[in-house]
């Protein structure tokens, strides 16, 4: 027999949660760092949801996964980043119908500052952190701005979602599979003000802007990918949980395992200033993956409607990141 990889510790938040009941068993599948990484799951919740948690754990061992070293609950952030390579910041209140993200800041900003020390008092020095949590962008601010001491390009949130969404309408609209659409990009904020961008990207090998209207463009797929979010919570009565789990597997795969060749994917990360994007402010971005880090696609050519949306973004996270330091989040 080949030796076992040593396991990697993943810490998850919010694991008795909607999209914990997806997540949590696909990165015990071996979906997120693949077939040959075991891995070792600490999982974060608030003491009222301890039951229920006890309740995942259970079936977690009860779907004997051949990866999945062990499995430790907690609602102590100290322990449950202990040792942890991947934070998936996931534990957040969830947007409920009318709500709008701005309300949940107040909410979740306490958290992600809670738990951004805690990272940097505990957690190993491979660390990297994705955020799902919304609102995803800000809540990554803050938890980075609770941090100095971690490298600024270990923070993430999640806007890979966003980016399935595209591709999908995209794929839709075109009738070629997603797994031929390439370099599709979404920019700005995970929120209604998101900027999905079909200008670089190839459908089949042709370019998009060749195969679909620019006014199809503006008025159904830029709208219907934006407000996905709400369409979904509409229907559901709860905001989206698997396809969020799955886009979360997404992000640390592509970040863990590379993207790949002539490919890239959209992530949200501190900004230096690329793209118009003021430096430090947590934006999303075409970045290319390799052995664990990712670069940003730099030198892109903005499209002036791209261009238009993209510094509408930009105001609404300034905003957010305005309130958060109202709130004595931020430095
Ligand atoms: P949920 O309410 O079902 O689960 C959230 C869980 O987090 C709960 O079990 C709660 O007890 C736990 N929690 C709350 N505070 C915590 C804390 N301080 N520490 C640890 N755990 C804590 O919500 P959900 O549907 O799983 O969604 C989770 C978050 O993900 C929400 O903020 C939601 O808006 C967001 N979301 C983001 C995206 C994205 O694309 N970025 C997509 C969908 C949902
Ligand atoms: C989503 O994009 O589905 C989530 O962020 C839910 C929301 O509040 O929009």
């Amino acid at each position: 027999m080949g030796g076992m990889r040593a396991p990697v510790t993943i810490a998850v938040t919010g694991g008795a949660g909607q999209i914990g009941y997806q997540l949590l068993f696909r990165i015990a599948a071996g979906d997120m760092l693949g077939p040959g990484q075991p891995v070792r799951l600490r999982i974060l919740e608030v003491e009222q949801a301890m039951p229920a948690l006890e309740g995942v754990v259970m079936e977690l061992h009860d779907a004997a996964f051949p990866l999945l070293a062990s499995v430790d609950t907690t609602a102590d952030a100290s322990v449950a980043f202990e040792g942890a390579d991947h934070a998936l910041l996931v534990g957040a209140r969830p947007r409920g119908p009318g709500m709008e993200r701005g309300d949940l800041l107040a909410a979740n900003g306490a958290i992600f500052a809670a738990q951004g020390r805690a990272i940097q008092e505990r957690a190993s020095d491979r660390i990297r952190i994705t955020v799902t949590g919304n609102p995803a962008n800000t809540n990554a601010l803050i938890a980075a701005a609770a941090a100095p001491d971690i490298p600024r390009e270990r923070f993430s949130a999640l806007t890979r979602l966003d980016h399935n969404r595209a591709i999908a309408q995209l794929s839709a609209k075109t009738g070629v599979a997603v797994a031929d659409i390439r370099r599709m990009i979404v920019w700005g904020n995970h929120s209604a003000t998101q900027v999905p961008d079909v200008t670089h990207a190839v459908v089949a090998g042709r370019p998009a802007v060749e195969l679909v209207e620019r006014s199809w463009v503006r008025e159904a797929f830029v709208p219907t990918v934006a407000n996905r979010g709400a369409a979904i919570i509409e229907a559901r009565g709860a905001s989206s949980a698997a396809s969020a789990a799955s886009a979360t597997i997404d992000h640390v795969r592509s970040w863990a395992l590379g993207t790949p060749e002539g490919d890239w994917t959209s992530m949200s990360v501190l900004s230096s200033g690329e793209y118009g994007v003021p430096e430090g402010l947590v934006s999303s971005f075409p970045v290319t993956c390799a052995d664990g880090e990712w670069s940003l696609v730099e030198g892109l050519e903005l499209d002036p409607d791209v261009r238009a949306q993209l510094d509408r973004s930009i105001a609404e996270l300034a905003d957010e990141g305005e309130q958060v330091r109202a709130l004595g989040l931020l430095d």
